[in-house]
């Protein structure tokens, strides 16, 4: 509620505590079918064990990690998901992810560094913010680095998705 996407000691425990009904919530089911790529930063991608993806991650799509520098063992992958380390800037993985998405969404699922660059390079026509009933009071800010000037949001959807968690939809366009 307060603007954080982790505390201070960078967990994201509290803002999942409904995870389990997240999962099974209509709206999140209708994401997982509607996207066909996902893009992530490094350390959102380093937040879970790198070997697990292809096995545990909820969008079992290609995934577009941007990155400086690949890792230098290859994650596990399977016939769905496979990865691909970008270093050429977000309009790169933004562009690689579309291609491979076909007519279905890409996902940017963050963290913030790389949902701010996608923001102000124009390349978001949907942006949804989860509400959770949380004050973390210090942590990661989502919105920072942003520009305010150019971009302009209309609400389009709020969902309670779960019993703690409304989910508000925007779409996104550029001035
Ligand atoms: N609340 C939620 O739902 C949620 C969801 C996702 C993430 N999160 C939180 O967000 C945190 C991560 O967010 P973040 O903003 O710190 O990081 P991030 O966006 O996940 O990743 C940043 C990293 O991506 C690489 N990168 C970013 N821009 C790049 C570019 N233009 N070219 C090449 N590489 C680039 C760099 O990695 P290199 O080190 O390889 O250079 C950079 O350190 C996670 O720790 C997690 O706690 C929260």
């Amino acid at each position: 509620l307060d603007g954080f996407i982790h505390d201070r000691n960078g967990s994201l425990g509290r803002l999942y505590a409904d995870f389990d009904a997240l999962r099974d919530a209509p709206a999140f089911q209708e994401a997982i079918r509607n996207t066909g790529a996902v893009v992530m930063g490094r350390r959102t991608f380093e937040m879970g064990d790198r070997d697990s993806y292809a096995e545990h991650y909820e969008f079992q799509v290609p995934i577009f990690v941007l990155t400086h520098s690949a890792p230098q063992q290859h994650p596990k992958e399977n016939d769905h998901l496979k990865f691909t380390f970008v270093s050429d800037g977000i309009e790169s993985a933004i562009a690689q992810a579309r291609r491979a998405a076909g007519n279905r969404d890409v996902q940017v699922v963050g963290g913030a560094s790389t949902i701010q660059q996608a923001l102000n390079a124009a390349l978001v026509d949907e942006l949804q913010i989860d509400v959770m009933p949380v004050l973390l009071g210090e942590g990661l800010r989502f919105f920072e680095h942003i520009d305010t000037e150019r971009i302009k949001l209309e609400k389009t959807r709020v969902e309670e998705t779960t019993p703690a968690r409304t989910s508000v939809t925007f779409k996104v366009s550029y001035g």
